[in-house]
């Protein structure tokens, strides 16, 4: 708009065709600024980050979501004169879609190594700039785009944060194969409550929600989402040793917390022929720190634009929690320390109980503000899965939490029961052995010890790049009350 205002024939709506033109090589935004040499017939889409007209030049920013930084396009007035666009050239202003085609020439500026100088200009997607929620050049806060789940991708932060996900995705399924795992695909779909705490949403077919039939189900039992992939993984442990799955996992979990979603994504990982929670913590420390330094080489302006705007403290942070060696404490333990502490909590720390996020967080300060495991806790907090460590008056079982600072707890893991009588007594005591037969199989027909754990992808996120809220970190948020698009 404000070009056109200022009369910038280029950007006027044309009627004729543009004439018959050598293909173009297409370049990504990325591609572009990393070129070395300049280079002529070059093509290069994206969407306008802004626009400024100087006296006798105009100057386009074009991002293609390829990187966080833009490429400058340098367009001659005279440029209007000669080229007439598309049947579908609009006003070219903030927010459009645009293919520019031209030269890829070295820039005067030192910002900057590469810009392009525009032949043509073609205007894909014209943009109503003033209904538009995002603003030119305005760094907009993260609560607000929050609104916006359909256009927030097009704003820095967010693409950024995109970026990032995409990469830590791709470090996490790197770590796992270069060690061996096989990864698997576990069902979305599943007849069990892995975690045995009824957080679950059942799935039923319209017809039977509309009719509130409990007999006819679709799978003739009742189904649900995933909680958890991990009982699928204890079958394929029992086959490969090592295996890993990372997908979406689903908890009715009633929360609006900064660390709570009803949609997430969970790493999981489980070995076999691993008799000691030492073993687990080294893979849980070493796919935290693996995997963090691959994102921090692989996009570093991404992670610098977090720890520069959103969470200045955390560059710092994140720093210590590679360098240093991640300490463990008992849950026993904890709760001393808990107890001998000045401050006061709202939950009164007591043996047997839950650590609540405020005690997670005193205990990670506590402890050096590096990332803490927890391991061996009450019995009877901890599903039917862990191992009992058989141990007198404070019953325990094997469990582990990884504690880290600013979040509280980022994976929960422990050694599973081999032992075919101890997993067989715990499950008819709570009534499942029937529904749990083939998990009593795998304790039947070659039964090794095992463990494994959980990271959710999310707070894994949230902790490296220090973004308080959990919804600010996954492209399409679902918590109670809210699932948009
Ligand atoms: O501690 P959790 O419940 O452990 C399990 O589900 C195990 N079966 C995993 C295993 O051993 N294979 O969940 C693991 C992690 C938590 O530590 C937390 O980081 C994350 O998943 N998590 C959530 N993240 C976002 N929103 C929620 N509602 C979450 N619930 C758990
Ligand atoms: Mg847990």
């Amino acid at each position: 708009m404000l070009a056109a205002r200022r009369g910038w024939r280029v950007l006027r709506r044309c009627a004729a065709l543009p004439p018959a033109r050598a293909a173009a090589t297409r370049l990504r935004v990325r591609q572009a600024l990393a070129a070395r040499e300049p280079a002529g017939g070059v093509a290069v889409q994206g969407w306008v980050r802004s626009v400024r007209s100087q006296k006798e030049v105009l100057f386009l920013h074009i991002n293609d979501g390829s990187s966080l930084e833009n490429l400058q396009v340098v367009a001659d007035p005279s440029l209007g004169t000669s080229l007439c666009c598309s049947w579908f050239l609009r006003d070219l202003t903030f927010g459009s879609a645009v293919e520019v085609q031209g030269k890829l020439v070295k820039s005067p500026h030192r910002m900057q190594s590469m810009e392009l100088k525009a032949e043509t200009i073609r205007v894909m997607g014209p943009c109503d700039t003033w209904a538009f929620p995002l603003k030119m050049k305005e760094r907009h806060p993260l609560e607000y785009v929050r609104q916006f789940p359909h256009l927030r991708c097009r704003n820095n932060t967010l693409s950024s944060l995109l970026r990032v996900r995409s990469e830590a995705t791709a470090a996490i399924h790197s770590f796992f194969q270069e060690n061996g795992y096989v990864h698997i695909h576990t069902p979305i779909i599943t007849s069990n409550d892995c975690e045995g705490a009824g957080e679950l949403f059942q799935i039923e077919t319209s017809n039977e929600a509309r009719e509130s039939g409990e007999k006819n189900h679709f799978f003739d039992v009742p189904a649900f989402l995933t909680v958890s992939g991990q009982l699928h993984l204890e079958v394929m442990a029992g086959a490969f040793t090592h295996v890993f799955t990372f997908g979406p996992t689903f908890r009715a979990e009633n929360s609006q917390s900064r660390r709570h979603l009803a949609e997430f994504y969970m790493v999981e990982a489980e070995l076999s022929f691993t008799e000691s929670l030492q073993d687990i913590m080294q893979v849980m420390e070493d796919l935290f720190k693996t995997a963090t330094s691959t994102v921090l080489s692989k996009c570093p302006h991404d992670v610098d634009l977090f720890h520069k705007y959103i969470a200045p403290a955390q560059k710092g942070r994140l720093e210590q929690m590679l360098k240093k060696r991640f300490v463990t404490i008992s849950y026993s333990e904890a709760v001393e320390i808990l107890k001998q502490a000045s401050q006061t909590f709202t939950f009164k720390p007591e043996w047997g109980c839950d650590l609540q996020t405020e005690h997670e967080k005193y205990l990670v300060k506590h402890c050096g503000e590096v990332p803490l495991f927890v391991i061996n806790y009450p019995y009877d907090l901890k599903p039917f899965y862990m191992r009992d460590n058989e141990d007198g008056p404070q019953h325990t079982v094997a469990a582990i939490d990884l504690l880290v600072p600013g979040i509280g707890e980022l994976c929960g893991g422990s050694l599973r029961e081999e032992r075919l009588p101890f997993i067989e007594s715990r499950l008819q005591r709570l009534g499942l052995a029937d529904a749990y037969q083939w998990y009593l199989d795998l304790r039947k027909f070659g039964s090794v010890p095992h463990g494994g754990f959980g990271m959710g992808f999310e707070r894994y996120l949230q902790c490296i790049l220090g973004v308080d809220n959990i919804k600010d970190v996954i492209p399409f948020p679902r918590f109670s009350h809210s699932c948009l698009l």
